[in-house]
């Protein structure tokens, strides 16, 4: 596995190689990367720069062509690149298949915009004159992306990239290379101009030192970037220096609100599948599920039950989850356990860390020890003080937190610093409506989880969880072209805008007889 610029593998191993295992079975290797260096990065930059005049000036319905061929390569190589992404992260088979799903839904979804991508004729103050506006793509965007989603959030960035007329430079999470190169080859097929489209498979020190550089030579215009709140800050940090603003989608503390006339049942199904749905590894998961007091010990005993019968082990398996992505996830994980502090109560397994054959899980599917697995960890007793109320958790770890009123469930909802995804459980449209205006979070869900957005409603948050910006559908739109007026005067005359303006006369005395 290797980067590939303008269409070229790049094989030199400038920034050291990395051995990829698969997490379920580590003793397997799935693949063997050689890492690029912030040269690489800046030459593909450089590449992408040629290539993106040529690019734009293909017409917007020919570039959603090759949007939907894209679409197209990837269904028919949909089981290969589910279990690809099964192997090499670990996420079950299942939401692996839902995962390359994404992508074919952001294809169906952009291929049409090459038709639409639409510029308004505006009517003007003056005669014989006429105002547009176009959407002009932004230049070359630079796309960096975490593993846990290795082809649905990225397309979410290059899809509409490059159907918009930029040339992208794409460096995955370094992590999961098969899965990038795969996907890259996908697209190198697919019928985007030659130099258009770049893979750069580097670390964060060598990324970000060749992103410095590319931006200050001026071959960056847009840097789309999808990871922890703390390198988003940097990113943000450095793009701001350079007038940029970044499309930052970050991390999350994603409250989930059980109010006391909610179907006690569809929530715990909720939370099951938003806490520990690819264990816990998404940016949506769930953080803490904030329950009113006199539904508290019921939703409790049955979210620990449901947790405790759920399969977890191999993710080929129809499992609730698999293993952690690779050892630095599962590593952080047990160090997130430590948050777990003497007044919580920990419920949802049979322990709490790795599951090994000292600290089995009935039911495991699997042996435990050829991968990264844990047990699932439900910690009741939450408090709005605690350290684990406020801190992402990456992993399968739940919180759970009760209130009295719904004053109290907001404060709860929002007292994190982040503010991604939300979710409340109710039949009432009152607290429904009333939530969604009080929340934080830039996704809301009414009887539904944290996780699972649709591809083609805005995706993003606010506060720590991002700057503002939204991926998806029509909002994307605005990440990846700027808007160009233009106006058109053919009176013959030079017509002065304000001080040529024909007024209207009216009778400011005229009054309704009584
Ligand atoms: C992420 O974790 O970065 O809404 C994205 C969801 C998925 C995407 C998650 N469709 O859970």
């Amino acid at each position: 596995m290797c980067s590939i610029v303008g269409g070229k593998p790049v094989d030199d191993a400038y920034g050291g190689r990395l051995t990829i295992r698969n997490p379920a079975a580590l003793d397997e290797i799935v693949a063997e990367a050689a890492l690029a260096d912030a040269d690489t990065f800046v030459e593909a930059c450089a590449t992408a720069r040629d290539a993106q005049r040529p690019w734009a000036a293909v017409p917007a319905p020919v570039r959603g062509r090759a949007v939907q061929q894209l679409g197209r390569l990837v269904e028919n190589s949909f089981e290969a690149l589910a279990r690809l992404i099964t192997r090499e992260i670990g996420k079950p088979i299942k939401e692996s298949r839902g995962e390359v799903q994404e992508v074919v839904d952001t294809c169906n979804f952009f291929l049409g915009e090459g038709r639409r991508l639409y510029g308004q004729t505006v009517p003007s103050e003056m005669p014989d004159k006429q105002l547009f506006t176009f959407r002009a793509p932004v230049g070359v965007a630079a796309i960096i992306t975490a593993g846990n989603f290795p082809v649905a959030v990225p397309s979410w960035y290059l899809v509409p990239a490059l159907l918009c007329g930029n040339a992208v430079v794409w460096k995955p999470a370094e992590y999961a290379p098969a899965t990038a190169e795969a996907f890259a080859q996908l697209i190198l097929h697919a019928g985007f101009a030659e130099g258009a489209f770049n893979l750069v498979i580097a670390d964060g020190g060598q990324t970000f030192a060749g992103l410095e550089r590319a931006l200050e030579e001026g071959l960056v215009d847009k840097v789309g970037f999808t990871g922890s709140t703390d390198v988003g800050a940097r990113i943000g940090e450095l793009c701001g220096h350079h007038l940029q603003s970044p499309c930052l989608e970050l991390g999350g503390k994603n409250p989930l609100v059980v109010m006391p006339d909610a179907d006690l049942d569809l929530a715990v199904e909720g939370a099951l599948f938003s806490g520990f749905g690819t264990a816990g590894q998404r940016c949506t998961s769930l953080g803490t599920v904030i329950v009113q007091t006199g539904v508290h010990d019921e939703f409790l005993a049955r979210f620990d039950a449901a947790t405790r019968e759920a399969p977890v082990g191999d993710p080929t398996a129809d499992v609730l989850f698999g293993p952690m992505m690779n050892e630095r996830f599962c590593d952080r994980f047990e160090n997130w356990l430590d948050l777990i502090r003497p007044h919580h109560s920990v419920h949802g397994s049979t322990g709490v860390g790795r599951i090994t054959r000292e600290h089995p899980r009935p039911g495991f599917v699997g042996d435990p020890e050829s991968g990264l697995f844990v047990h699932p960890t439900i910690v009741d007793g939450v408090r709005i003080d605690d350290e684990l109320s406020r801190t992402e958790t990456f992993g399968p770890i739940v919180g759970v937190a009760s209130f009295d009123t719904f004053d109290e469930a907001m404060g709860l909802a929002n007292g994190h610093r982040y503010g991604l995804s939300s979710s409340i459980y109710t039949r009432d449209p009152l607290h429904a409506f009333r939530f969604r205006e009080q929340v934080s979070a830039g996704m809301v869900s009414v009887n539904n989880s944290t996780s699972g957005a649709e591809a083609h409603l805005p995706f993003g948050g606010n506060r720590r969880s991002g700057n503002g910006s939204r991926q998806s559908g029509v909002w994307v739109l605005d990440q990846f072209t700027r808007w160009q007026a233009m106006n058109w005067d053919y009176s013959g005359r030079l017509q002065k805008a304000q001080l040529d303006v024909a007024d209207v006369s009216a009778d400011p005395t005229f009054r309704l007889e009584k």
